[in-house]
């Protein structure tokens, strides 16, 4: 299986954004290149070892999603292939099930989370104040529990290096507009809401994601990033989930659990992973793409 931890070889295009896990390419100026590496961040840092084929399956599973929800929200796709924008065709066979032509959005500045169970920074927020991004919750709920209705909890997008910020849905307001917020807000709940039936007949829970969105140069909100991945979402296998304790996840989490025993402080380099752990990660990837991919989609718009 081919491995990429960088993207050096497409020379032919101008890279103009690395994220963390994301190579972006300028193609012109309303399109790019979108290449997914096999690069995995855990703590917002990006680990010195790759999982090979991680890149792959989460373009697998992006796509998916945004086929599926096209009727909820456009998205950034195009369906140009790879092969029009990279000549080399022994390039564009390595990139074509890891990269995507996307239109070029300008990105709001918003990380548009959706949680429907209590845990991670949710869970904090509520121990500490009752609340989650200002949203009152019921009193006596434990972590993992599932919560009365989906809701939008909202983070700022950290600069590189720093982490996201939750936010109440006043502050997105400001920062976007009133007409807008609540627009992503509704698509947001209304895709977790569609991924959740299908997945949750599938044994899967999503416990919690998070969705990007970007406008084209007509103003009309995009769907763009990644969308309803592991490394956007938690899931959880719905047979270990027991409200009370954190469930075991098939996914990032495992690589998380994995460092929480280490002694590291969560800054940049990242420890290097024992082989068993890369293997395991990749394979708990694989198996996510498979249960959720395969098959026809189990929920209806
Ligand atoms: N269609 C798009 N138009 C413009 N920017 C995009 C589009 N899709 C994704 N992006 C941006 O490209 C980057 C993807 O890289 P990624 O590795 O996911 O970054 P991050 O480290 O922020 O998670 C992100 O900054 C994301 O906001
Ligand atoms: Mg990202």
């Amino acid at each position: 299986m081919s491995q990429i931890y960088t993207t050096e070889m497409v020379s032919s295009l101008p890279l103009i954004h690395q994220g963390k896990v994301r190579d972006c390419f300028a193609i012109d100026d309303d399109h790019m290149l979108m290449v997914a590496s096999d690069r995995l961040s855990a703590f917002d840092v990006v680990l010195p070892d790759p999982v090979p084929g991680k890149g792959m399956l989460l373009t697998r599973i992006s796509n998916f999603w945004f086929e599926n929800t096209s009727s909820i929200i456009d998205n950034h796709l195009t369906g140009i292939p790879v092969s029009e924008v990279i000549d080399d065709p022994q390039l564009a066979g390595l990139l074509e099930d890891r990269a995507v032509v996307v239109h070029r959005l300008k990105p709001l500045p918003v990380e548009a989370v959706v949680r429907g169970y209590l845990i991670g920074s949710g869970w904090n927020d509520y121990l500490l104040s009752g609340t989650v991004c200002g949203l009152q919750l019921p009193m006596g709920l434990q972590q993992a529990d599932k919560l009365p209705a989906a809701l939008f909890t909202p983070s700022t997008k950290a600069v590189a290096g720093e982490h996201d910020e939750n936010v109440d849905f006043e502050a997105i307001i400001k920062l976007i507009g009133r007409k807008l917020a609540c627009k992503v807000r509704d698509v947001s709940i209304r895709i977790y809401e569609f991924a959740s039936r299908h997945a949750g007949k599938r044994g899967i829970i999503i416990a919690d994601t998070k969705f990007e969105f970007g406008l084209d140069s007509a103003g009309e909100l995009h769907l763009m990033d990644e969308a309803l991945t592991p490394d956007s979402s938690r899931f959880w296998p719905q047979e270990s989930w027991q409200p009370g304790t954190s469930p075991p996840s098939f996914d990032k989490q495992f690589v998380r659990d994995y460092l929480e025993t280490l002694d590291w402080d969560k800054q940049a380099p990242g420890p290097v992973l024992p082989p068993e752990i890369i293997q395991a990660t990749a394979q708990k990837y694989a198996q996510a793409c498979n249960v959720l991919t395969s098959g026809p989609i189990l929920s209806d718009t």
